[in-house]
């Protein structure tokens, strides 16, 4: 561990509208720690040096955000399996001889949030639709594929990218085309929407759920708003749902924890203050 008072933040360009300072802030007030979490604004023709810099001013680590994801893994002394299969980092922590590790928590935030609100979502029951094959498809793919997802049916606009995920992960991801949602959602006990569909000025998604398993647990990873049009409807057909401002409060757990020591709670007070 680094002496003085910790620091840490978040690394993107543009950096302002990140909540991770608030989250952050949050739990070092709550835990009453002293100490620091800042957010950076880092061009990405400066990220190198800028790693640089933090590191040598002290800083424990950083969460990394758009467009420095990629980037970072290059830069990176050691970096986890879960980043390398993601193909992306949004966590890094300097090591003591200097150069950082990178990791990838959005897997982790993705299932700790549905397992806080459904104990008992078992994945391996049956086949999940994944909706969408953008950076956030990557990290949901992983976790369900961690979960031993015996199918997972990739639905995206464009179809060629749901064939390059699946060539990237193979196994159980098979792509599927994107008038046949209805037909994916068959039996399927996981439902994830992870396209920008539904968020506040964009169209929303419309999937009918029918066929879908009883106990289906569906979920949205757009937050604004906190219920979607997807998932009011999932809801009105009588499925659990999980919205997406969890996944973005645990994603922040591994990092708070590695950074100040402390293993932070995602509750309702947090939820509330950021989205305050
Ligand atoms: P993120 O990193 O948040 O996943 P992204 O990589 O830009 O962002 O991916 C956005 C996802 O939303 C993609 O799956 C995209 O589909 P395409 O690959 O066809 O672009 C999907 N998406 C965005 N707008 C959409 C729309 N109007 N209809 C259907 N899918 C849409």
């Amino acid at each position: 561990m680094k002496d003085g008072i910790p620091l840490a933040g978040v690394i993107g360009w543009p950096i302002n509208h990140s909540r991770s300072p608030v989250l952050h802030g949050y739990w070092l007030e709550r835990y009453g720690i002293t100490g620091y979490y800042v957010p950076v604004a880092v061009a990405p023709e400066n990220l190198r040096e800028a790693l640089g810099s933090l590191s040598l001013l002290g800083f424990r680590g950083v969460n990394v955000t758009i467009p420095h994801k990629e980037a970072v893994l290059e830069l990176a002394k050691t970096v986890s399996e879960t980043a390398k299969a993601i193909g992306a980092a949004n966590t890094i922590t300097f090591l003591e001889g200097g150069g950082f590790h990178a990791d990838n928590t959005d897997a982790y935030g993705f299932r700790e949030n549905i397992r806080q609100t459904h104990p008992d979502w078992r994945a391996d029951r049956g086949p999940a639709l994944v909706i969408g094959a953008g950076g956030a498809s990557r990290a949901v793919i992983q976790t369900l594929i961690d979960e031993g997802t015996p199918e997972i049916r990739l639905a995206n606009r464009t179809r060629q990218r749901a064939e390059a995920l699946s060539e990237h992960f193979g196994g159980p991801v098979k792509p599927v085309d994107w008038s046949k949602l209805e037909d994916a959602t068959d039996s399927a006990v996981t439902v994830v929407n992870t396209t920008a569909l539904g968020m506040a000025g964009q169209e929303p998604l419309e999937v009918n759920l029918m066929r879908a398993d009883p106990e289906a647990i569906v979920s949205d990873i757009v937050y604004v708003p906190l219920e979607t049009p997807f998932l009011k409807k999932a809801s009105s057909q009588g499925f659990r749902t999980v919205d997406g401002l969890g996944m973005l409060l645990h994603q922040g757990v591994p990092g708070f924890q590695a950074w100040f020591g402390k293993m932070p709670v995602v509750d309702a007070d947090l939820r509330a203050r950021v989205l305050g």
